[in-house]
């Protein structure tokens, strides 16, 4: 069969801050895809989580990617999520809605989207990764490094399916007059995407293929709300969906570069550098408004029903791995908005200092 795997995902206001989302909001998001989604055959099935401050509504169907129905549908449930939260008065209603009206295809509207369709292999495992407080370029590292490094990637040596590598497709998302990609093939081109992946901000892993058999194996939001709306609106907070096993790395080896905890843009108001965490399904967030966190949800999904979520990242180890990710937080908050603790000038997410440096310019004097 067939199947579609749509994640679309937005900040529609949170509770006490740019923290959570009301219990009343997450109900509101999830009858609206009930009713109009799931019981009108739609779709096939879906599940709705959050992370963060970042409602994810996780569906699958038949109808392909970029499919007007179903981001429609995203759209009009995350409009009813932002009913509730002026309701409610919480913080930053409908926030990630940046357009009045919906135009056929939610990106570029503010909501993230990471979709991609295959044939469904008898098991189908996939892991949906969502992250807040930080920009799709967090994942550059971890993809890297699960799809083209042997030192996370035992099977890229063991397993004759994955010794052809992986064809990473990378965008640059500096460039907002279409999509500008290139594809490069590990591990022959492994220094060129290095190259690339290197500079978060500017190139972004877009999807992977198995060289083996031409088949999807992950796919990234690219939206960077700063290039659609000119201004703060929120941190991206991306989401990704990764095909694991067989002819792609095992689920252990896609998590594997996640107990890092590389420093990634984002953290109090998008415009620091912080350790990402792994954390759990439905996690909140907390300090500095961070640190970025991102969850991981298992599942296998069968003639397009989904099985429940299986938290990839609520186990023990990862308790140790936090506690070593916390301290790596502390640390370069300790030097506050010094150097590198704070991002460059061009990605601040706030245009106040840009009118402070034009104030403070006109009274510079040469000597
Ligand atoms: C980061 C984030 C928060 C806000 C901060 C100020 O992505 O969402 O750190 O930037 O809480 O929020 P505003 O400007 O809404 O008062
Ligand atoms: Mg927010
Ligand atoms: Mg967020």
């Amino acid at each position: 069969m067939r199947t579609t795997l749509s994640v679309i995902k937005a900040d529609v206001g949170s509770i006490g801050g740019h923290i959570v989302p009301s219990k009343a909001q997450m109900e509101a998001v999830e009858k609206y895809v009930r009713e109009n989604g799931l019981d009108k055959g739609m779709i096939l099935d879906f599940n709705i989580s959050h992370t963060g401050d970042d409602i994810a509504i996780l569906m699958s169907h038949t109808k392909g990617t970029g499919n007007e129905e179903i981001h429609k549908l995203a759209w009009d449930a995350f409009l009813a999520g932002t009913e509730v939260a002026k309701g409610q008065g919480l913080y930053g209603a409908g926030q990630d809605l940046l357009k009045d009206s919906f135009s056929g295809n939610v990106k570029g509207m503010g909501p993230a989207v990471a979709e991609f369709e295959f044939d469904e292999r008898p098991n189908e495992p996939f892991l949906f990764f969502a992250a807040d407080k930080t920009d799709p370029g967090a994942y550059n590292l971890p993809l890297f490094l699960a799809f083209a490094d042997p030192m996370h990637n035992a099977g890229l040596m063991l397993s004759p399916s994955m010794k052809d590598g992986f064809k990473f497709v990378i965008m640059d998302v500096a460039y907002t007059e279409g999509d500008r990609v290139i594809e490069l093939n590990a591990p022959e081109d492994m220094y060129d995407i290095a190259a690339l992946l290197r500079d978060n901000q500017r190139f972004v892993v877009e999807s992977i293929y198995s060289r083996s058999t031409g088949d999807i194996a992950a796919v990234v939001s690219t939206t960077r709300l700063h290039n659609i709306a000119g201004k703060y609106t929120g941190k991206d907070d991306p989401v990704m969906l990764v095909r694991v096993q067989g002819a792609f790395p095992a689920t252990g080896e896609v998590l594997s570069p996640f107990n890092i905890g590389h420093y990634v843009a984002g953290f109090m108001r998008g415009s620091h550098t912080g350790p990402l965490m792994p954390v759990k399904r439905n996690s909140t967030i907390s300090f500095f408004d961070g640190p970025p966190v991102v969850s991981c949800s298992a599942y296998c999904v069968h003639d397009g029903k989904l099985t429940e979520p299986a938290d990839a990242f609520d186990h023990p180890y990862w308790d140790y791995i936090r506690n070593q990710i916390s301290r790596k937080a502390t640390e370069i908050r300790q030097q506050g908005f010094s150097g590198c603790a704070m991002l460059p000038y061009g990605e601040l997410e706030y245009g106040g200092i840009v009118e402070k440096m034009k104030k403070l310019d006109g009274k510079f004097t040469v000597r």
